[in-house]
């Protein structure tokens, strides 16, 4: 899956630190903890008809990976809200936007990793988007698995949601090489972990299975899926699934906020069949009624 360039973001205004500038003068200092050491964190969110779904969750995730990374200076909520608020006026936006929000370690006064060096408080940079959700959620992607594996809490916590995304990059790498839309991840033990971007569900005679978040970030579209499947007294359990088991499973679907819910149709050289599989559908159409739902989103555009 290639995304297009979407002419709508030729002229998009970012903000950068409360700055709201035209995309292409838009800067970030090379002494940026972002710059220097990737050393930042983000949240992908998105705009429903004026209203940031599930926004609290978001900002939630974002102060623990803050907090995880011992960050100093970090916005308020009531900052990054603000802010977020005005990005999006700027840029006259209601509907079918992704909003990319990272807070960096902040400004060093010199070159170097030591956070001693960073002095003036955290940096933000708000970037919201038009775009659709990313993949072709009828016809479905393709996935391979990955050589990459995800790392536990001892090697690197996935709880810290940071702009370090080397391993996703390498696992997107090998899927691009073999022609899949997107790579599944297993973890150090050969445990399903995630996708380079997605979390991953299977469903197995009517059962809906997921990943534990132990080599992966707690997903706030994971979450609403289990939340779902309780409402609907769908049977949905969350534990650790070998390799071995993805492949005997009736039904596959990814989840995040750039692409919704989206099904798989083929893992390497398997093919899931039929396809769509009728649990995913009827899921898909819980989701898409949820992130309408008054209730779920914070309205920042009127
Ligand atoms: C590595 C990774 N996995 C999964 C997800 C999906 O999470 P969410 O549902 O919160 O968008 C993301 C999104 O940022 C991610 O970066």
């Amino acid at each position: 899956m290639l995304q297009p360039n979407n002419p709508a973001n030729a002229a998009l205004l970012v903000n950068i630190n409360g700055a709201i500038l035209p995309r292409d003068q838009a800067g970030v200092s090379p002494f940026d903890s972002s710059v220097q050491n990737g050393d930042a964190v983000w949240e992908g969110l998105r705009l429903y008809q004026g209203r940031l779904f599930r926004l609290d969750a978001h900002l939630e995730r974002l102060r623990r990976s803050a907090a995880l990374l011992r960050y100093q200076g970090m916005p308020s909520d009531a900052t990054l809200v603000s802010e977020l608020r005005r990005t999006l006026a700027a840029n006259g936006m209601r509907d079918r936007v992704h909003v990319r929000l990272t807070v960096s370690r902040g400004i060093k006064y010199t070159s170097g990793l030591d956070p001693r060096i960073n002095t003036l408080g955290c940096s933000f940079f708000i970037l919201a988007e038009h775009k659709a959700p990313v993949y072709d959620n009828a016809s479905g992607i393709s996935l391979i698995t990955a050589g990459q594996r995800r790392p536990f809490a001892n090697v690197l916590d996935q709880h810290i949601h940071s702009c370090n995304q080397l391993t996703s990059i390498l696992a997107k790498i090998e899927a691009n090489a073999a022609g899949a839309d997107d790579a599944l991840l297993l973890d150090t033990e050969g445990m399903l972990a995630e996708t380079n971007s997605t979390h991953v569900f299977i469903v197995k005679d009517g059962v809906v299975r997921t990943s534990t978040t132990r080599a992966c970030p707690a997903g706030i579209t994971r979450a609403a899926v289990i939340e779902l499947c309780r409402r609907h007294a769908q049977p949905c359990e969350v534990g650790h699934i070998p390799a071995c088991e993805l492949k005997q499973a009736d039904e596959m679907f990814v989840t995040g906020t750039m692409g919704e819910i989206t099904p798989v149709a083929r893992l390497d050289d398997h093919a899931f069949t039929p396809f769509p599989g009728p649990v995913t559908s009827l899921i898909a159409a819980w989701y898409r009624a949820l992130t309408t739902d008054p209730e779920q989103g914070t309205r920042l555009v009127d």
